[in-house]
């Protein structure tokens, strides 16, 4: 079944892909390694996507990018509720507000990608997918990774 409608995306076209570098350390380690889970999560559905897109459109292909769209939720979803207890554990003063840039983040991604079909869903919203993604760990998350240092515990937990 061939994906129809929608907007078209072409391999990285218009996708502000993620790939982890230290710059993007929060200097906790437990974090760090989560986000790095992330990328790779969102980078499967991207590949996942990027198959689909060049192969016949079967049924294994779309059943790939539905596990791949699925697990990459399930890993969104456990990655903010950890971040949220960490930042609590270390007095973090903004996590009320960093929790509601989760939610609003959780609940874009989920009924984006609760479209049907889940390939249609993915082609049209992988560029906010990924933007997704890329603001929350390099953009959101910046700001706890300050909030480590001030109190001398970045990189050291
Ligand atoms: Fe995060
Ligand atoms: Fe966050």
């Amino acid at each position: 079944m061939a994906i129809e409608g929608g907007v078209g995306l072409r391999q990285g076209q218009g996708v502000r892909r993620v790939e982890w570098t230290e710059e993007l350390s929060v200097g906790h380690g437990g974090i760090d390694e989560q986000h790095r889970q992330l990328i790779a999560s969102v980078n499967a559905l991207n590949a996942a996507f990027t198959d689909l897109a060049a192969g016949d459109g079967g049924d294994l292909a779309l059943a790939r990018i539905s596990a791949a769209a699925a697990a990459f939720l399930a890993s969104f979803q456990s990655h903010t509720a950890y971040e949220e207890l960490i930042m609590h554990q270390f007095f973090y003063a903004h996590v009320e507000r960093h929790a509601v840039h989760h939610a609003t983040y959780l609940e874009a991604l989920t009924t984006l990608l609760a479209g049907e079909p889940v390939a249609a869903a993915v082609r049209v919203n992988l560029p906010f997918i990924n933007s997704a993604v890329f603001d929350h760990i390099e953009r959101d998350d910046r700001d706890f990774g300050a909030h480590l240092r001030s109190i001398g515990l970045y990189g050291r937990v």
